[in-house]
C-alpha cells in the first residue's frame, strides 16, 4: 500500500486545440487542411460540454485540472483581445472551482494564432512581447481565481517538431531557426514569469505558482558499452535539464524563475550508438525489436521506473515537482491501469527518496485530438464517441478515482 500526502493534486489535464474544437483562428486549423492532415473539426466539442465534463472530473474524485487558454480565441486578430472569449475562459475556470477542482492553467499549448504565425511566429524576435500582452491581459481578468500557471507546454518538443523535423507547422527543418526560437520561448518564459509575479502583488493577492510542462524522458543504453552509456547519460542532461537551464542563465544568483517543476513524462529512449560522431552520439537510437517491453499503441515504449530516474535528477533544484502529463494511448484499457498504477508507485518510491512531488494529472481525461496522429490514439480515462460525442467512463478512470478519493495506491 502506498500513501500519498493529503494536500497531494490528483486529475488530468487537456490543452484548448485538442479538445475543444473549431478554432479557426488557430494555425494548426490552416495547416492540417493545407497538409492533408486529419481534420481536427469539433475534436471532442469540450467547448461546449465542459460543465458536463468537470462533472466527470468531479465524480472521479479529481480536486485539480490543467486545461490550456487558446491564444487564437483571446487574441484573434493583432492587437483585438476578445472579452467575449476571455469571459469563457473565467466561466471555466469557476465551473472548475465551484466543483472544487483546482485549476492548473496553461497559456500556451503548441498552439498560435494566424496573425502571430504570419508575423514570422517565434522566429520573431517580436514573438516575446507579443505572446507577454497576451498574459498580461489574460493573467489580470484570472488572477483572482488562478493560483498555478504553466506559461509553455513542452517548448523542446515544440521546437523539434515544429523546427527540426518539420512535421508540424509551421514546418521548417533549420537548426538556425530552432535556436532562435528557442530563445525566444526561453524569454518568453522568463518574462512572463516575473509579469505573473508582478499582477499578483499589484492586486494584492497571495503569490501564484508558475512553471512551464517540460518534456523529459529517460534514456537508456541498449548494450551497456562505454560509449552507450556516455551518450545516454548526456542525452539525459540536454534533454531533460539543458532547459531547464537555460532559463535560469542570466538569473540573480541563478535562482531559477520557476516555483514548481511541471513534467510531463511518457517513455523512454533506448540509445545505440552506430559509430563515433556528435550526430550519432545525439541522435542514434536502437531500431531492433529485441527489446521485450510492452508499447502504447503509438509504439513508445513504457518505462515506469524512467520516471523515478528523472525524479531522481530533478532532485537537486529542490523545487516541487507536479506531473503535468503521463499517460498511455491503448485499445487496452487493463494496460492503461497498469501504466497509471506503475508510475504512481515510482512516484511514491522517489517521494520516498525526498523528492517534492505535488500532484499527478493523468493525460488525458479524454480521447481527443492528438495532432498530426489525428484521432486514432486514444488517451483518455474518459472515452469519447466522436460520432455522438457520448462519454464514457473507463475502468482505468474508476480506479484512479480510488486512489484520488484518498491518496491510497494498493
Ligand atoms: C504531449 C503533449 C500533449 C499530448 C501528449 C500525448 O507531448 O503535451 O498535448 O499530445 O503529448
Amino acid at each position: 500500500m502506498f500513501k500519498f500526502p493529503k494536500d497531494f493534486l490528483w486529475g488530468a489535464a487537456t490543452s484548448s486545440y485538442q479538445v475543444e474544437g473549431n478554432n479557426k483562428n488557430c494555425d494548426w486549423w490552416q495547416w492540417e487542411k493545407k497538409a492533408g492532415k486529419t481534420i481536427s473539426g469539433d475534436a471532442c466539442r469540450h467547448y461546449g460540454l465542459y460543465e458536463h465534463d468537470f462533472d466527470i472530473a468531479k465524480s472521479l474524485n479529481h480536486n485539480a485540472h490543467r486545461f490550456s487558454i487558446e491564444w487564437s480565441r483571446i487574441e484573434p486578430y493583432e492587437g483585438k483581445f476578445s472579452h467575449k472569449e476571455l469571459q469563457h475562459y473565467l466561466d471555466v475556470i469557476l465551473a472548475l472551482k465551484k466543483r472544487n477542482i483546482e485549476p492548473v492553467v496553461t497559456l500556451h499549448h503548441f498552439t498560435n494564432p494566424i496573425w502571430f504565425t504570419k508575423r514570422g511566429g517565434w522566429e520573431n524576435q517580436h514573438s516575446v512581447e507579443r505572446y507577454l500582452r497576451y498574459c498580461n491581459f489574460v493573467v489580470r481578468a484570472l488572477a483572482k481565481h488562478v493560483r498555478y500557471w504553466i506559461t509553455i507546454n513542452e517548448p523542446t518538443i515544440f521546437i523539434s517538431h515544429a523546427y527540426i523535423l518539420g512535421v508540424w507547422p509551421p514546418q521548417k527543418k533549420s537548426l538556425l531557426k530552432a535556436a532562435y526560437v528557442e530563445e525566444h520561448l526561453a524569454l518568453a518564459h522568463i518574462k512572463a514569469y516575473h509579469l505573473i509575479h508582478n499582477i499578483y502583488k499589484g492586486l494584492h493577492l497571495n503569490k501564484p505558482k508558475v512553471s512551464i510542462a517540460h518534456n523529459v524522458m529517460a534514456f537508456v543504453p541498449c548494450k551497456h558499452s562505454l560509449r552507450n552509456r556516455l551518450a545516454a547519460y548526456l542525452r539525459a542532461k540536454v534533454y531533460n535539464i539543458g532547459f531547464l537551464e537555460r532559463i535560469s542563465m542570466g538569473n540573480f544568483l541563478k535562482r531559477m524563475p520557476l516555483d514548481f517543476i511541471g513534467i510531463n513524462y511518457y517513455s523512454r529512449q533506448v540509445v545505440a550508438i552506430k559509430q563515433l560522431g556528435a550526430g550519432n552520439m545525439a541522435m542514434d537510437t536502437c531500431e531492433k525489436k529485441h527489446h521485450r517491453i510492452s508499447k502504447n499503441s503509438l509504439g513508445w515504449d513504457i518505462y515506469p521506473k524512467g520516471l523515478y530516474d528523472v525524479l531522481l535528477e530533478l532532485k537537486k533544484y529542490n523545487l516541487p515537482i507536479m506531473i503535468t502529463e503521463n499517460g498511455i494511448c491503448t485499445y487496452d484499457d487493463g494496460q492503461r491501469w497498469k501504466y497509471i498504477h506503475d508510475h504512481l508507485k515510482y512516484i511514491h518510491r522517489a517521494m520516498r527518496k525526498g523528492v517534492k512531488v505535488i500532484g499527478y494529472l493523468y493525460w488525458s481525461l479524454m480521447d481527443n485530438f492528438e495532432w498530426d496522429k489525428g484521432f486514432a490514439p486514444r488517451f483518455g480515462i474518459v472515452g469519447i464517441n466522436y460520432k455522438t460525442y457520448k462519454r464514457t467512463i473507463r475502468k482505468s478512470a474508476k480506479k484512479f478515482a480510488e486512489v484520488c478519493k484518498n491518496g491510497i495506491l494498493k
